[in-house]
């Protein structure tokens, strides 16, 4: 998740692209660029690693002048965050550059035959591929004696990228335009005009970067190529076909902007998840065959075949992630698997091993408990992976090598899109080690790839019918003093990840537990006033699944007989259920080790609707930090 901005008009571009990219730093922070066009035949450019205010400091300096321009601000995906990776990249003439939200899935074939033709390159970057690109169409246009517009050589470019992509291109032989495309991540184009009543046109990945100039907007649909100049915006299709879109008049007030229109950061982040779980994939697993690819691991298939034992350490949200993984290593690649709250690893004195393997799953990258628990790991002689969301954190750059889960930037404490990425990295994980271990035939790792194919377009089911569920729930149980969470199995971290969300920004006590185990003890606490909810989820092609699900039965049934109200997550259809608790929701099935995903998601809403019922600051809880770099 990057930020972009553009401007083709008659004003200063410079302060216009930095205001418009300051309003979108939330979507990354990494770096940032300006590509600016002036009255010469070159385009000038300025780069800074860090956050925005660096490229302030530097444009202060050097400063630039202009009128029509791009810039970025990013969100490490492929390569670190150098001043280097920053955006805009440029073709090897130096005349055209580009920035680009999203993720190029066949960079690298690309890369292979644009390299191929004489190109050079010099950064880590997929997105340079873009401009290079781009640029070839326009060479091999040239060789034969044609000129190719702008706008022609990014819709054939485009055709050739498979992945996500927004993207703003200008070129120093193209004064005064900017060409955006879109497939996947968003793009808007501001329709304005300047004091003298001319127009000016406005490229943006989100209204608030460019809502202090104008509210009438249209939204580039996939597949979309708009052309902006002085003289208006041309939309059209990859062929060139034009296309219609609307234009929308937006009313929101920046601040709303900026949560795109949702009332919190946690509820957008909760409504990104389907996104968030596609990024996490793309370009990691094939639908053909089943393989998954995770290279950037940089452990050799020889590693993972010798690992005896996975040793993950990990805290609070990523530490339920960690259980979950746990199910997932140890049913598909067959090898045993530790779980250690990072805080506690090395007060065990963990037996040395050479032949674990250390997996550390962090969000920020920066937690100091887990970067001491890789400390150890590595002390130990044991080698350490990481699964992370922000390209080049601490715990990242120790680790052997980083399967990153690109979430996007998290603003809310309460983790949320970041957990559901690392459930997901988390599965591709055991897939590729039982890939290498021979633990999985291709027909059984085909069928578990395709159901997570299916994830986001469940996950997109559930926000659809769930959010309302839960608002209703919230206003019958926002008084609630304590809260139970109950689950088996696989289900019994996301319990505890439920009552992990509640606590934390409701501030109502709340506790997770293994449905068995209330039998032991907890059973003393049920009475009416107590809500208790129960994931009652089920594989029905799974016997295992099934039998779990039979006895989560009994145990709603203890519940109940104890005057004890239960909100239950279940799949859909299940009526059943209906019969033996005060409230259902629903999740769409799946296979055992994915439901997971799904089963979170309402609890998530639930955390949130009570939240905003009690009035509490729901984006920043109190005595809470979005990273802890403490021990
Ligand atoms: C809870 C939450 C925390 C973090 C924990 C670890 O919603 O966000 O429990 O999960 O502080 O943080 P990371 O994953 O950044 O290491």
């Amino acid at each position: 998740m990057c930020g972009i901005v553009g401007y083709v008009g008659s004003k200063s571009v410079v302060p216009l692209i930095l205001e418009g990219l300051s309003r979108l730093e939330y979507r990354g922070y990494d770096s940032a660029g300006i590509a600016v066009g002036g009255d010469g035949p070159s385009l000038e450019l300025r780069r800074a690693p860090g956050k925005l205010r660096n490229l302030e400091a530097v444009l202060r300096d050097q400063p630039l002048s202009g009128t029509w321009g791009i810039g970025h601000t990013r969100w490490a995906t492929h390569g670190r965050p150098t001043e280097e990776n920053a955006h805009p990249h440029r073709d090897c003439t130096g005349r055209l550059v580009v920035v680009h939200n999203g993720i190029v899935e066949n960079y690298l074939a690309l890369k292979q035959e644009l390299a191929a033709e004489g190109h050079t390159f010099v950064t880590e970057t997929d997105t340079e591929i873009i401009a290079h690109l781009i640029e070839q169409e326009i060479r091999s246009a040239a060789s034969s004696g044609k000129t190719m517009a702008l706008e022609d050589a990014v819709r054939r470019a485009c055709r050739r990228l498979t992945g996500a992509y927004a993207i703003g291109v200008i070129s120093a032989d193209e004064p005064d335009k900017i060409v955006a495309a879109r497939n996947g991540p968003p793009a808007v184009i501001g329709l304005g005009k300047d004091s003298l009543g001319e127009g000016e046109y406005f490229l943006a990945s989100d209204v608030p970067g460019i809502l202090h100039h104008t509210r009438n907007l249209y939204f580039l649909a996939d597949g979309d190529v708009a052309v902006l100049t002085r003289d208006g915006v041309k939309l059209t299709d990859l062929h060139g076909e034009p296309v219609t879109r609307p234009v929308q008049r937006i009313t929101w007030d920046p601040i709303q902007a900026e949560k795109s229109g949702y009332k919190h950061f946690m509820l957008k982040e909760i409504f990104e998840q389907p996104r968030a779980i596609r990024d996490t994939t793309l370009g990691r697993i094939s639908l053909e065959t089943g393989k998954v690819f995770l290279g950037e691991m940089k452990i050799t298939e020889e590693d993972f075949r010798r690992a005896t034992r996975i040793h993950i350490a990990a805290c609070g949200t990523s530490w339920h992630a960690a259980i979950v993984g746990k199910f997932m290593i140890e049913r598909l690649a067959r090898v045993p698997v530790e779980v250690d709250y990072a805080s506690e690893y090395r007060y065990r004195d963990p037996i040395p091993d050479p032949n674990a393997i250390g997996l550390l799953i962090t969000q920020s990258g920066e937690t100091a408990d887990t970067l001491a628990a890789q400390r150890e790991m590595i002390a130990k002689g044991m080698k350490t992976l990481a699964i992370c969301n922000v390209v080049g954190a601490m715990i990242a750059r120790e680790a052997q090598g980083t399967l990153y889960t690109h979430a996007g930037p998290e603003i809310g404490v309460a983790s949320t899109k970041a957990f559901t990425s690392q459930l997901v990295a988390l599965f591709l994980f055991a897939l590729h080690l039982a890939q290498t271990r021979g633990t999985l035939s291709d027909d059984e790792s085909r069928t578990l790839v395709e159901s997570l194919s299916l994830l986001p377009g469940k996950v997109e089911e559930i926000l659809r019918s769930a959010d309302s569920v839960c608002e209703q729930l919230a206003k019958i149980y926002s008084g609630a003093r304590d809260f139970l969470f109950l689950g088996r199995g696989i289900h019994y971290p996301i319990a505890l990840e439920g009552a992990l969300k509640l606590k934390e920004i409701s501030y109502i006590h709340a506790e997770g537990y293994p449905a068995g185990e209330m039998k032991h003890g907890p059973n003393a606490l049920i009475d009416e006033s107590l809500p208790v909810v129960v994931l009652a989820t089920q594989d029905e092609t799974n016997r295992d699944s099934h039998l779990r699900y039979e006895k989560t039965l009994s145990n709603i049934q203890e519940v109940t007989a104890r005057s004890g109200k239960v909100i239950a997550v279940a799949i859909e259809g299940d009526t059943h259920i209906t019969q033996l608790v005060d409230h259902v929701l629903y999740v769409p099935p799946a296979s055992e080790l994915l439901l997971p995903v799904l089963d979170i998601i309402p609890l998530q809403l639930l955390a949130y609707h009570i939240a905003v019922r009690r009035g509490c600051d729901v984006d920043q809880p109190r005595n809470l930090a979005k990273s802890v770099t403490v021990e």
